[in-house]
């Protein structure tokens, strides 16, 4: 089968090359990849497989082959899934049936794709704030994938969403989403704050950092800034919220069936800023990276 590739001596970090076709485990279906999404992390290479192995978290296709342990969907049925270890970015995938769902008939291949890392990480990071009804919520990264679904998200749990971006522009559409402020970087950023999903970090964690609530905190989901967040003496001591490490983690399946059911029911909108064939993937990945994709890059897979 034809893949993308980690190639550490590739311009991108990928080709595209011919693997073996992957052999299911007990509790896998294979599945036939019809898309597939770019991650911040699988694409800047930050997580990535070792060279000459097949990357990538997010895809969606069609079951081929049903799993022998009899877990799962049946061949033909149409599926979004997940897997940390790569093996995504393929003709074919073999897939925990832990790590599925079953997509809704009015969803399609390039929506699903666009799911499981993005969607499934704001639904998680968004829990840990327990009820967020009537609260403020700071979302940074905001016009990012994962930025886009915790805006609908949280204001659809009934917090107050700022959301904030890199540049007036990139802020576009989230007020349609659901933000109450569009602000860039913690330009007229105000407390109280009660949860903050942070993508960016650096300087503007501390700033928000300082805005938390008690009982508040931080999810620190990733570090787009590349900058480090220096905290200066004594502003954690006292009466702080938490900065608290985040990861998605796996058994994405339920998660993946609940974002999947809102995305066919209308609730969730998915916005695809990037769509082409994997061919090419170069410029994808240039475009994910050089922010200048809204929401999520998926391609074609042929
Ligand atoms: N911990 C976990 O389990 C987990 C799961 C998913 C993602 N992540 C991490 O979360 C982060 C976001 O992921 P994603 O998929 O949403 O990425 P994405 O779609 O590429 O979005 C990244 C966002 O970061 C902002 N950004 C990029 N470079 C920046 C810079 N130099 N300064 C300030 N802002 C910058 C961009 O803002 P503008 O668009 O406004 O320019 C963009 O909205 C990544 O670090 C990713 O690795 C972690």
């Amino acid at each position: 089968m034809r893949a993308l590739l980690v190639d550490s001596s590739a311009k991108a970090g990928f080709r595209l090359g011919e693997v073996a076709d992957p052999t299911p485990a007990p509790n896998q279906v294979l599945v036939e990849v019809k898309a597939i999404s770019l991650n911040y992390g699988d694409a800047s290479g930050g997580y990535s497989v070792e060279d000459g192995k097949v990357n990538g978290w997010d895809a969606a296709g069609v079951v081929v082959k049903a799993a022998a342990d009899g877990s799962g969907p049946e061949v033909g049925a149409r599926v979004v899934t997940f897997g940390f270890g790569g093996g995504g970015w393929a003709q074919l995938r073999a897939v925990d049936t832990a790590e599925l769902a079953v997509l809704p008939d009015n969803v399609d291949f390039a929506q699903a794709a666009a799911l499981p890392v993005a969607a499934v990480t704001a639904l998680r990071a968004l829990r840990r704030f327990g009820s967020v009804l009537g609260r403020r919520v700071l979302i940074t990264g905001a016009a990012g994938g994962v930025g886009r679904f915790g805006v609908q998200l949280a204001a659809q749990s009934g917090a107050h969403v700022i959301a904030s971006v890199g540049s007036a522009g990139r802020g576009d559409g989230l007020k349609e989403l659901g933000a109450a402020e569009v602000i860039v970087g913690v330009e007229g950023l105000a407390g109280p704050l009660h949860g903050v999903l942070d993508n960016v970090g650096g300087p503007n964690q501390v700033v928000a950092y300082g805005l938390l609530t008690e009982d508040g905190s931080i999810q620190s989901i990733g570090a787009t800034s590349g900058e480090p967040a220096v905290y200066p003496p004594y502003s954690t001591v006292g009466p702080h919220g938490r900065v608290e490490g985040f990861m998605m983690g796996g058994g994405l399946g339920e998660d993946l069936a609940y974002v999947s059911s809102l995305v066919g029911a209308g609730k969730l909108d998915v916005e695809i800023g990037y769509q082409g064939s994997w061919e090419n993937f170069e410029d994808a990945i240039a475009a994910l990276l050089g922010r200048k994709v809204v929401g999520k890059a998926v391609l074609d897979v042929s």
